[in-house]
């Protein structure tokens, strides 16, 4: 037996194959088009690993997806890969159609191909398993409730409605074609090989570099965030015992404002990694202008999960912020590898002229 699994270079699908192969023998194929996200130097721990299998190419490229699946004949496929940074997706959305929206329309079509020919128990044995992300739900106020399967879809920044369309095309190959999916949405994740254009490795690198910490606007802007470990556990157990059709909302139990969540990484570093002068790192921190569109808060009722199929996460916030401040410490070459590609581009393009003085 083998899974399949698009985006395994980016940071969840990379820790997603890194704890699939520390628990199972059953064999990966990874399909990565190797994005500015994608980073194989991640996965270099599984050099030479027999049960590992690595293919660069687009996940809307339907010769390849259709040749993969007739030479590894997957019982499942675990769909990762995606357009994954909100800011990006305001500067330019058109990748985050193609990608998210088109390409995740060439994968149903290609698995749905294999899926139907299937031999009658493999064909009921298979699962299409679709990551997904609590953005598609909208924004909550401090007062609402937060974010059940059951809440309406009403996604606000390019990068969450080309999501939401996903979801809704995984839905409809389930209802209209019999294609068993299942699909998960997850709160924000952080830990080791997050690429640092998200807030907490950005908010680390840029503290170990001297530069600043960028918060946006009034800096309370709530997320619930979950360990990427919990999350790749939570993805093993759906896989496993998930509901065809049904759709399982992740998350940490861990609703903070992002300037606690910078706040705490710079507590971290102040005990960790303390500066040579004495000042704590909460010094380097500016509010910068406000994402246009900026949810206030997102929040996950992970009841179902728990209660269905007896999935909680391991970590508090305390616990996994704690690891990946360390991580991030212990690998100073993976962040400056990181620092010398595309990255630094990137980090001109969006920060300069917006900081305000
Ligand atoms: P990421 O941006 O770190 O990685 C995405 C990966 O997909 C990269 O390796 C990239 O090379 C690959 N990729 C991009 N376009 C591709 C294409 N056309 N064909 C093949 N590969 C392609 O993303 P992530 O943070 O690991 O997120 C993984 C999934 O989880 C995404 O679907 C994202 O929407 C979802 N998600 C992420 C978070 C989070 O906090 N990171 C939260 C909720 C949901
Ligand atoms: P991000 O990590 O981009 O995830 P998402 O937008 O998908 O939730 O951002 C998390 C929160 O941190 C979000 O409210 C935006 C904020 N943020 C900053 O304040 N400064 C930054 O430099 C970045 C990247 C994000």
């Amino acid at each position: 037996m083998t899974i399949l699994i698009t985006g395994g270079a980016g940071f969840i699908g990379s820790n997603f194959v890194l704890d699939w192969l520390a628990q199972s023998d059953e064999p990966i194929v990874n399909l990565d088009k190797l994005t500015y996200a994608g980073n194989l130097e991640n996965l270099a721990s599984l050099q030479g690993d027999a049960r590992y299998v690595f293919k660069q190419g687009d996940l809307g490229d339907r010769a390849l997806v259709d040749c993969l699946l007739a030479e590894y004949r997957p019982r499942a496929v675990l769909h990762f890969a995606a357009e994954s940074h909100v800011d990006r997706s305001i500067h330019g959305p058109e990748d985050f159609i193609q990608t998210n929206i088109v390409g995740t329309f060439r994968l149903l079509e290609a698995i749905r191909a294999y899926w139907s020919k299937l031999p009658e128990a493999e064909k009921t044995a298979f699962r299409f398993l679709h990551v997904s992300t609590d953005e598609v739900y909208g924004t909550l106020s401090k007062e609402d409730r937060p974010f059940a399967e059951t809440n309406p879809y009403a996604p606000n920044s390019p990068y969450s409605a080309s999501k939401a369309a996903s979801d809704h095309l995984v839905r409809a190959w389930h209802h209209t074609y019999g294609l068993p999916v299942l699909t998960t949405n997850c709160s924000n994740n952080y830990g080791p090989y997050h690429f640092p254009e998200k807030l907490i490795p950005l908010m680390i690198v840029n503290a170990l570099a001297g530069k600043s910490l960028p918060v946006y606007g009034d800096g309370m802007q709530i997320r619930d965030w979950l360990y990427v470990k919990d999350h790749c556990s939570a993805i093993r157990r759906v896989l496993e015992a998930g509901v065809i059709g049904e759709t399982y909302n992740v998350g940490g139990w861990n609703e903070k404002p992002n300037i606690e969540i910078v706040h705490r990484v710079c507590e971290l570093l102040d005990e960790l990694c303390p500066k040579a002068n004495g000042n704590s790192y909460k010094a380097q921190i500016t509010h910068v202008v406000d994402r246009p569109g900026h949810d206030r808060r997102y929040a996950i009722d992970a009841h179902k999960i728990e209660r269905e199929l007896s999935w909680k996460p391991a970590e508090t916030f305390e616990t996994g912020i704690r690891k990946t401040v360390q991580w991030y410490l212990d690998n100073p070459e993976w962040v400056r590898h990181v620092q010398s590609g595309a990255y630094r581009d990137w980090v001109n393009l969006h920060y300069t002229e917006e900081v305000v003085a």
